[in-house]
């Protein structure tokens, strides 16, 4: 059996526009389903006890899609941002940006950035947002810190590289949630999914709740995660 609770769970929330497209409405509709399947689940995971929780919401190749979607997305994180920052405060939890700022329209990132001041004291859950998140960019940024800091090549370790990244002090994920029946990472944390334990539901996102998230931590619950070790090795070190 593995640890009961993971503590840091990621989640790819895809599905939204399917869920839409199904009911015969807009993808825009599906998007606004999914920031209340969000608020659930955020709710869930901090009930739980789980310590990060990382949502992926816009992926560096979602800048892509029509520029109708991409403002309508951007708009709906202004404005749930905006509302929740408050009472997310209250609830002890922490919001933090994961990705490129520097691509976010000003009025999104203001929203962002003022969550996280507004949070910053928060001592609870840490709710990670991944807005304009690539994991090849991030891996880009932290070859680049390196060279920046005139590292030699001796000097280089995964330690000094993750310096660089978004979030430097963020851990791996435990437990890698996706949504909607794909089997795909779809640029999602490439470096930090290295030993995490992956999850895949048929659901689309608007349908995920908490039953579905317990669910997830059951299984997750049921795995051994051995690092490269042999079983045996691993129940010998549980029991010291
Ligand atoms: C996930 O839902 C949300 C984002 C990527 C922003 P999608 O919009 O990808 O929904 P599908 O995959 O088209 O159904
Ligand atoms: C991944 O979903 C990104 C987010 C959930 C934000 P996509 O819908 O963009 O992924 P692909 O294109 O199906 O791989
Ligand atoms: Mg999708």
């Amino acid at each position: 059996m593995g640890e009961s609770v993971p503590r840091h769970v990621a989640i790819i929330m895809d599905g939204n526009g399917r869920w839409a497209e199904n009911k015969l409405l807009g993808r825009i509709r599906g998007h606004v389903a999914g920031v209340s399947a969000v608020r659930k689940i955020v709710r869930r995971a901090n009930d739980r006890g789980v310590r990060y929780l990382t949502l992926f919401a816009f992926s560096s190749e979602n800048w892509n899609r029509p520029r109708t979607e991409v403002a309508a997305l951007m708009q709906l994180m202004k404005f749930n941002l905006r509302r929740e920052a408050k009472e997310l405060a209250e609830n002890n939890v922490r919001v933090r940006l994961l990705g490129d700022r520097s691509m976010l329209p000003e009025p999104a990132l203001k929203a962002a950035e003022e969550a996280e001041e507004i949070t910053k004291s928060s001592t609870g859950m840490e709710l990670v947002l991944a807005i304009s998140y690539g994991g090849r960019d991030e891996i880009l940024e932290g070859v680049k810190g390196l060279i920046r800091e005139g590292v030699k090549e001796e000097e280089v370790t995964e330690k000094r590289l993750r310096e660089h990244f978004y979030l430097p002090d963020l851990p791996d994920p435990d437990l890698v949630i996706r949504t909607s029946g794909e089997y795909r990472i779809s640029n999602f944390l490439l470096w930090q999914i290295a030993y995490s334990e992956l999850y895949f539901t048929d659901l689309y996102w608007p349908d995920f709740d908490e039953k579905e998230f317990d669910r997830a931590l059951e299984v997750f619950a049921s795995r051994e995660r051995r690092f490269g070790k042999t079983s045996a090795q691993v129940e010998r070190e549980k029991s010291v």
